[in-house]
Formats: structure tokens, C-alpha cells, sequence
């Protein structure tokens, strides 16, 4: 409760005067300077990004890495995550703030990632960016982490609106047009696991290391195709996604070939990357057709984001979609379709250039769906879709 003694009334009005619910739009056209952070998943991210909308600059984009700490877990585990994040987080901030060459006074506005993903870590990410906004008197913007996803192909390739994204992650799969900042229409998406989460977990099965993806995709190169796994929901109209399915059938294989030779690890990694690359194949056509039914013009672009993005066969399966409908294909260098607080960054700057007002005292949330209005996806859960 706010005290009624003058002094401090004055001090708590002070601060919060940048972060007040109408504060004034920034002139348009002016250039800001932001720096955010990140901490939804495994990485301790922190980053600097300054210029306006459609001409934006990375001063610097600094990734601290858990991989190590969870490796042994073949998974992230929340809890050694926000303990890890707690320990590097100042770190990261006062690195990314030295080699941007970056001050407080350079900076018109803090954000940081409040939601969707592991609470822990946005707690202790987005506590301290808001304590730095507070005490450096700036503004703060809460970012959802998504959406900063979502948004990365305007920071590097000035994507102009609309545009279709197939965003695949380690903790997400789901195709989203998006219309404008804030106007984002969820196609469809995964109704189990999450794209990366296929390859960790084949990975885990097989017996290769953790994060999953890079090593199938290793062992892919040196196997056939030898096993025949049926495309899911191959039949079903629309542009879900599932992979649970296959991960069973990427069971029953393994079982059947045990003891496994490294040959036959391989030729099961090429058999279920294919088929990976069939599905999206399939599905990101039917994304690019049901696009058409929610925006007035086509799409600038498919865009494809997230650390599953980095597969070779897979960007080459969504390349070939592009193609074929005579769509530009946009893949934003990998450093920035994986986790990272340069994305961030720029998302708060598309909002704070709209004129939206900050919000310090936005809630850190564990689900925070990117389309409002979307139906919850099968397994989502009561408070809304998992992946
Ligand atoms: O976007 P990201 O770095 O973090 C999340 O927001 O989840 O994605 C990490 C996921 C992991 O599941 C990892 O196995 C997968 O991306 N991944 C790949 C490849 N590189 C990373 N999946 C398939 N092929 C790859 N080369
Ligand atoms: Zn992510």
C-alpha cells in the first residue's frame, strides 16, 4: 500500500511517472535505444538494439548458454535454469551494456521477456529488468517471447507486414500470420510435443547427445531411408502439426533393430528427418493457403524462426513451399532464430515507436498464446496451449 506521507508519495509517483499507463508516445521518427533481457528458457541473454522500425541496429547481443548445466538431464530442468539465471543474469546485462558502448543516459527504454515460458526464469529476468528500469528511471515494456519470435525478420531483413511465419522451436511449432505489430493470427500448430522437442527426444532415445536437433541432423547425413514413417496427420485439412506419433513409431523402430549399429542410428535419423521435412512440407503449404483467408493481401514472405529453423533439410523443405507459391523465403541468420534478447529488444522498440504505453507492473506469465482468440489447441491445458 502507498503511504500517505508526502515525501514518499512524491518519490513513488517520480519513478513511476516513465511507466505511467498514458505516457506519451515517442515522436515518431525519433530513434531509441533499448536494452532487454531474456531468460524464458536456457539462455541468459541480454542485448542493446537502437534505431526506429525498419531501421534497426544490434549494438550488441550477449548469450550465456546453460547447455552444459542441463546436458546431463538430456533436458531443461526449471529449476537448475532460474538458479542459472539468477547467478549470470548481471553479468550478462552489464556485458551487453560495455560492448554496446552503451551508458543509462543512451537508453530510452528497459524490456525483458515476461512470459510464455519457464516462470522461474522470467521472474528472476524480468525482476531485474524492471529494478534496472526503476533505478535508471526508465520506462519498461514486458515482451512476450513469442511475438519478439515472430517479429525477428523486421529487425534483420525489414520484412515489411504481412507476412506468414513458421515458427519451430524447442518449445514451440506453430505457423502465425502475421498482419501488423499486435495483429497476429495463429494458423495452426502443434497438438502435442513441440518441433524441437521431437528431435531431443529422438535424440534421447538413440542414445545421441542433448540438444537433440544438431545431432540427428549429424547422424541423418550418413543414413538412408529405410524406414517408412507415415507423415501425421496426413489426411487432416489445415496446418496443425504433431509428432508424437512419429516419436512412437521412431520407438517401435529402435526396438526392432536392437542391439543398434551406428548405422542403423543413422539411417533411423534420416528416416524421421524426412519424414519431419514431409510434414512441413505439407503443412506450411496449407499454412500459405489458409493465410490467404485471414489477411486482405498476400504474404511479403514465408518466414521461418526458431532453433529447428537451423536444419538443413527442414529450411530446404520450407524454401521449396516459398518457391512454389512464389513467395520470397526469409530464414534471419541463426544466432537470431534461436533465443536471444536482440529480438526482444526490437519488439519493445516496435511498441514503444507505436506510442503503446510501458508497464512495470506487467505479471511475469508461464503461457502467454501470441492470438488471444485462437481455440485451445488440444493438450493445452486450462490455461491455454503448451507449445
Ligand atoms: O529456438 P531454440 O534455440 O530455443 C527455444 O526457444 O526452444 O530451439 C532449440 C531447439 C532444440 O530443441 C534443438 O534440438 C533444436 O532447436 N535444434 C534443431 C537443430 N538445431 C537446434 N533441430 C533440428 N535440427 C537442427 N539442426
Ligand atoms: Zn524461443
Amino acid at each position: 500500500m502507498l503511504s500517505d506521507r508526502p515525501g514518499v508519495d512524491a518519490t513513488i509517483q517520480r519513478k513511476e511517472g516513465n511507466n505511467a499507463r498514458k505516457a506519451p508516445s515517442a515522436p515518431a521518427g525519433q530513434s531509441l535505444t533499448v536494452l532487454a533481457v531474456e531468460t524464458s528458457c536456457d539462455e541468459c541473454a541480454a542485448a542493446v538494439v537502437s534505431g526506429r522500425p525498419g531501421a534497426m541496429a544490434i549494438k550488441s547481443n550477449i548469450v550465456w548458454s546453460q547447455i552444459d548445466d542441463h546436458a546431463a538431464f538430456g533436458g531443461v530442468v526449471p529449476e537448475i535454469a532460474a538458479r542459472a539465471h539468477l547467478k549470470t543474469v548481471a553479468a550478462v546485462v552489464r556485458q551487453a551494456l560495455a560492448s554496446a558502448g552503451t551508458s543509462d543516459a543512451d537508453l530510452s527504454h528497459v524490456a525483458a521477456t515476461n512470459g510464455p515460458g519457464l516462470l522461474g526464469g522470467l521472474l528472476v529476468g524480468s525482476s531485474f529488468a524492471k529494478g534496472y528500469a526503476q533505478s535508471a528511471d526508465l520506462p519498461f515494456f514486458p515482451v512476450n517471447h513469442l511475438e519478439a519470435h515472430v517479429l525477428t525478420p523486421r529487425l534483420t531483413d525489414g520484412t515489411p507486414y504481412p507476412y506468414c511465419v513458421a515458427l519451430l522451436s524447442g518449445g514451440h511449432a506453430q505457423f502465425v500470420a502475421v498482419r501488423g505489430l499486435g495483429d497476429y493470427v495463429r494458423l495452426g500448430g502443434t497438438i502435442d510435443d513441440a518441433a524441437g522437442e521431437a528431435f531431443d527426444k529422438t535424440a534421447k532415445l538413440l542414445g545421441l547427445g542433448f540438444p537433440g536437433g544438431p545431432a540427428v541432423e549429424r547422424a541423418a547425413a550418413s543414413g538412408t531411408e529405410r524406414f517408412t514413417f507415415s507423415v501425421p496427420l496426413a489426411r487432416r485439412p489445415g496446418c496443425d502439426l504433431s509428432f508424437a506419433g512419429l516419436k512412437t513409431a521412431v520407438r517401435l523402430a529402435a526396438e526392432a533393430e536392437a542391439p543398434l549399429s551406428d548405422a542403423a542410428v543413422a539411417d533411423i535419423c534420416a528416416s524421421f528427418q524426412a519424414t519431419v521435412a514431409r510434414l512441413l512440407r505439407q503443412k506450411t503449404a496449407q499454412a500459405l493457403a489458409a493465410f490467404q483467408e485471414v489477411s486482405p493481401g498476400p504474404p511479403t514472405a514465408l518466414v521461418a524462426v526458431g532453433g529447428v529453423a537451423a536444419n538443413q533439410a527442414l529450411r530446404a523443405a520450407l524454401q521449396s513451399v516459398a518457391d512454389d507459391a512464389g513467395v520470397a523465403f526469409v530464414a534471419p541468420p541463426l544466432a537470431l532464430c534461436t533465443d536471444n534478447a536482440a529480438m526482444v529488444a526490437a519488439a519493445a522498440l516496435e511498441h514503444a515507436a507505436a506510442g503503446e504505453a510501458p508497464d512495470l507492473s506487467a505479471r511475469a506469465r508461464s503461457r502467454w498464446p501470441l492470438d488471444a482468440d485462437a481455440a485451445a489447441m488440444l493438450g493445452g491445458g486450462k490455461r491455454g496451449v503448451k507449445a
